[in-house]
């Protein structure tokens, strides 16, 4: 079945659904969601937003802040105008119904997380990301333009390369779940905000979506990919045997969480002068450092010197989780380890979310626009998804339809297999074992070779499978997982030098010039 739109959105996160709402204004838009439109990772975030929102804060700050953590790599101009851009938005979330947090007067209560010099996250307690995707999603359900279809996943985009045409796409083939039926779907634009992909690590702060669709699916019709090798490790995710991917969000440190070790000693102080509120990949690369050397499970976060009553207020989830695991935050560390946390990488992107194939936008997580360079500043990442989504927006509206008279059909071949679900799952885990001890938060050149060569192996395998059975999600999601992590690995080799989240053992200084990687589809094998 074949259906037309305006704008298809593939992904139903911040970036996604704030761009549904105000390309609504022109046009009807589609959003295709792989699972329910809330199985997001905007959904999970807990910090918040930054914005230059505080009396003592400013505009030159939070740009010297952004640029600093970015290591070089940022895109001085984008920086700026989603600094500047930035309060307006915060506003426009609040008009939504965002219910950020505010004090006895009215005013925005503000948190400070690691590398920001100011406080100026805004938040709703400790689950930010779950009020904004609320808000979002309650105004798209009244907004009689907007067509989510959950439970769809996008498969491949369509290109007009594949008709003989120049470089353009046209929409996407997307796969019913519940139907095992593919439809074609045209628009205008197509929007990806399909998140990051921190499933390609074993352990992960992302929800089970994040599997990169949008790099991927961009890369296999021409699009240029940039800085993959960018992978941020968020320092304190939980450490207990029954909770899986659970956050321990950096703004327990803005509020004077300190970082120790198992015998009660603090160790930020000795890497980084802002100590545990330091820049992310010093902390991150720190907590590695105090593991292997001293062989123990965990590092902890001491909140226990802090007020009772503010922390359990201030954050009533985290400590809620806890305690179900048996662990009092007010008496007791966190153990806490890091985890793979988001892709400051992505695809190419200018200031509009426009990346290098017409007609196709990347916004959110899923792009490189230059805003987060080699590392991001903490919560600026929802900062960009709305700035974007809104920049987009704008931009859209100049998109001319190109087409072919007739689209093609999906095709794939149509056994099924009874191994399906088992190789599957094999290969899936062998990706993100070795992804996690190779393309870690410490690299090597023999670390990143012996990666090359187990990726290009599983994906030969996959590539086979992928054109022999019947098309499933796990399938779509693997082929994705498994070219996102070539990227990944083809970045870091390329890289000679350390900088920002990329730390290699074989270039531990930085090169006097820094670059941009950039990866489209000539460069390497077929996926
Ligand atoms: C956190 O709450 O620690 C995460 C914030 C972010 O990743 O920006």
């Amino acid at each position: 079945m074949s259906s037309e739109c305006d704008y298809l959105v593939i992904g139903s996160g911040i970036a996604g659904l704030s761009f549904a709402l105000h390309a609504a204004e022109h046009g009807r838009v589609v959003v295709v969601t792989k699972k329910r439109a809330d199985d997001t990772a905007t959904n999970w975030a807990q910090g918040g937003i930054a914005a230059v929102l505080g009396d003592d804060d400013s505009f030159e700050d939070h740009i010297a802040d952004t640029l600093a953590v970015g290591d070089g790599l940022c895109r001085p101009d984008v920086v700026e105008f989603t600094v500047r851009e930035g309060p307006a938005e915060v506003r426009a979330l609040a008009s939504l119904g965002v219910a950020f947090a505010r004090d006895d007067e009215g005013r925005l209560d503000l948190t400070r997380e690691g590398g920001h010099s100011k406080r100026r996250v805004a938040h709703y307690k400790d689950v930010t990301g779950s009020e904004i995707q609320r808000a979002l999603l309650a105004a798209v359900e009244r907004n009689d333009r907007i067509r989510v279809l959950d439970d769809h996943i996008a498969i491949d985009l369509l290109s007009m390369a594949k008709y003989g045409g120049e470089p353009a796409c046209f929409g996407a083939y997307v796969l019913e779940n519940s139907t095992g039926e593919i439809h074609s779907i045209v628009a205008r634009a197509t929007v990806l905000a399909t998140g990051g992909a921190g499933k390609v690590y074993i352990y992960t702060s992302n929800p089970d979506v994040a599997t990169g669709d949008g790099i991927a699916m961009a890369y296999r019709i021409g699009a240029q990919v940039a800085n993959m090798e960018f992978i941020q490790f968020h320092p304190t995710v939980l450490y207990h045997p029954h909770a899986k991917s659970f956050l321990v969000s950096e703004a327990l440190r803005g509020e004077g969480g300190i970082l120790k070790r198992a015998d009660g000693t603090a160790f930020m102080d000795g890497y980084h002068s802002m100590g545990s509120l330091g820049p992310r990949d010093v902390v991150a690369r720190a907590v590695d450092n105090e593991l292997k050397k001293s062989g123990a499970d965990s590092v902890f976060l001491d909140m226990t010197h802090l007020d009772r009553d503010f922390v359990l207020s201030r954050f009533p989830t985290i400590a809620q989780r806890c305690r179900n695991l048996g662990i009092d935050v007010t008496r007791q560390p966190i153990p806490v380890v890091p985890a793979a946390h988001y892709l400051c990488g992505g695809v190419l992107a200018d200031s509009t979310g426009q990346t290098t194939v017409r007609n196709l936008y990347a916004i959110g997580e899923t792009a490189y626009t230059g805003l987060h360079g080699a590392c991001r500043l903490a919560s600026n990442s929802l900062l960009e998804g709305v700035v974007f989504a809104s920049r987009a927006a704008r931009a859209v509206q100049g998109a001319q339809l190109v087409r072919p008279d007739h689209v093609a059909p999906w095709q794939s071949g149509d056994a099924t297999d009874s191994d399906d679900a088992i190789v599957v799952a094999l290969n899936w885990d062998e990706v993100r074992r070795f992804m996690w001890s190779y393309l870690g938060i410490v690299r090597s050149n023999k670390r990143i070779e012996r990666a090359r060569h187990r990726i290009e192996l599983l994906r030969q395998e996959i590539a086979e499978y992928y054109w022999d059975f019947k098309v499933t999600s796990d399938i779509v999601e693997l082929r994705n997982l498994a070219l996102v992590a070539h990227l990944i690995i083809d970045s870091a080799r390329r890289r000679k030098e350390s900088r920002g989240l990329h730390y290699t053992l074989d270039y531990p200084a930085k090169n006097s010039r820094a670059r941009d990687t950039i990866l489209h589809l000539t460069d390497g094998p077929p996926p």
